[in-house]
């Protein structure tokens, strides 16, 4: 038992013996613990030691659809990859997650609440009902305008070469969640042509976020793709993730916003 107690103190954990017949023809405590024990053991204890064990994350994914007419839209390329990639990383990382997605044509990850919207308005509805997230990423590339009016029959072609759209302003979905003093860690994304990292960290303070995810976009870039490449800023630091497959920078992007959530808990606690 000093070897048990020895191991145990290296990190170690036993799984205990169970009760019953023992290859010596006797009975009490001895026996290998079932297969399905052992592994519901295991399963327990990687999930009670998971970082976001009992956390709930929020995120949003993909485009938004603003209707015009019946049959027309203002929307945009996003394919909901990187998004639905970190609600996976979230899931692994032991997280309860919703998912608020738009229109996708991805599966749902496993273990993912998923909310399924059109429009910003929805997506702004949607994501301000759930009232407990600890953690809100908002990746979904949300339209700033929709049309003021949506026509209710298919406009028809006019005889002006020129025509306008008027446009009305979306409210900002992820700086309505960042305010008020219960707020949960907010990380949002800033898709850029240009001035990648001076917009993205104007974008952080202007919405008071507590770190952004930037990327590049453009033609095959960002908004697609199965790869990306991030350059994430907090208000103390800033951390480049190289080019990857937008599933192994959801893990990376994941790690960093728990060190940071910890990091902002154990100030506000201490
Ligand atoms: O979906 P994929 O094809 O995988 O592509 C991924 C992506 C390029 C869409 C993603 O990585 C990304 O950059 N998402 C944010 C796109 C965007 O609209 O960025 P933005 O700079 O316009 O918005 C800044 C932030 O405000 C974003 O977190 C956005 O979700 C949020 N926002 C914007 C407007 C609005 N009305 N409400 C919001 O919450």
């Amino acid at each position: 038992s000093a070897n048990i107690v020895r191991l145990e103190a290296r990190g170690n954990i036993f799984i205990p013996p169970s009760f019953g017949e023992l290859a010596s023809g006797l009975e009490g405590e001895g026996r290998m613990a079932e297969p399905e024990e052992i592994v519901s053991f295991i399963e327990k204890h990687l999930i009670s030691n998971a970082p976001l064990h009992g956390k709930q994350v929020l995120i949003t994914a993909g485009p938004t659809y603003e209707a015009i007419d019946p049959v027309r839209f203002i929307g945009n390329r996003s394919s909901g990859k990187m998004g639905f990639a970190l609600a996976n990383a979230a899931v692994e990382a032991g997280a309860e997650v919703i998912l608020v997605a738009g229109p996708v044509q991805l599966a749902t990850p496993s273990a993912v609440s998923r909310i399924d919207i059109e429009t910003a308005e929805q997506m702004y509805d949607a994501v301000m009902g759930i009232k407990d997230a600890d953690i809100v990423i908002g990746c979904a590339a949300v339209s700033d305008y929709r049309p003021l009016i949506v026509q209710d029959k298919k406009i028809k072609k006019s005889d002006n070469e020129r025509s306008t759209l008027a446009l009305t302003e979306n409210r900002d979905i992820i700086a309505a969640v960042a305010q008020g003093k219960d707020r949960p860690f907010v990380v949002g994304f800033a898709a850029e042509t240009d001035n990648v990292a001076e917009y993205a960290k104007g974008k952080m303070q202007a919405k008071h976020l507590d770190m952004i995810a930037a990327n590049r976009v453009g033609k095959d870039l960002g908004f697609g793709p199965d790869i990306n490449a991030l350059q994430v800023f907090w208000p103390q630091g800033e951390k480049t993730l190289a080019t990857a497959l937008k599933s192994h920078l959801a893990r990376d992007l994941m790690t960093l916003i728990i060190e940071r959530y910890d990091a902002k808990n154990s100030t506000k606690n201490s």
